[in-house]
């Protein structure tokens, strides 16, 4: 069931594992933090991205922006994302950075549940607390 908490738990320790096996293919010789992103859709699958670094530091891509290219370029444009998990190798806090946030917020669910390190621990937080004031483009 899906709103059973125990079950809740699962998925999300589930979702937390794959994000920790993604970071074991981290490309991250230039800052040794090796990151992994798991996003699981609402058409069931989940997909994991890691982060992927370049010698012009400024083309590194982190991990949940890999997870999301790919969740796109696997199911199409109208993709939903309900849950996602980050993860590192390093013992480190990391919520997703600004800009993943904003790439995220356009295709994420506002209440989705976002699982990130903390210094003692994982923490949840829904996107739309991330995130409260995203980019948008209104024109008149
Ligand atoms: N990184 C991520 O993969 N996700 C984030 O949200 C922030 C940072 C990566 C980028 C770089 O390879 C390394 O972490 C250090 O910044």
């Amino acid at each position: 069931m899906a709103d059973d908490p125990h079950e809740t738990e699962n998925s999300h320790q589930d979702l937390l594992a794959q994000a920790r096996h993604a970071a074991l293919n981290s490309y991250s010789p230039y800052s040794g933090f090796r990151v992994g992103a798991a996003l699981k859709l609402t058409n069931g699958a989940v997909v994991t991205g890691t982060n992927v670094e370049n010698v012009s530091y400024g083309l590194t891509l982190c991990a949940e922006r890999a997870a999301l290219v790919q969740a796109v370029s696997r199911f199409g444009p109208a993709i939903r994302i309900e849950a996602v998990a980050v993860a590192n190798l390093n013992a480190a806090a990391s919520p997703p950075c600004g800009a993943c946030r904003q790439v995220l917020g356009e295709f994420i669910l506002p209440d989705a549940p976002v699982l990130f390190p903390t210094t003692d621990g994982f923490r949840t937080m829904p996107f739309s607390s991330l995130l409260p004031m995203a980019f948008e483009m209104k024109l008149k």
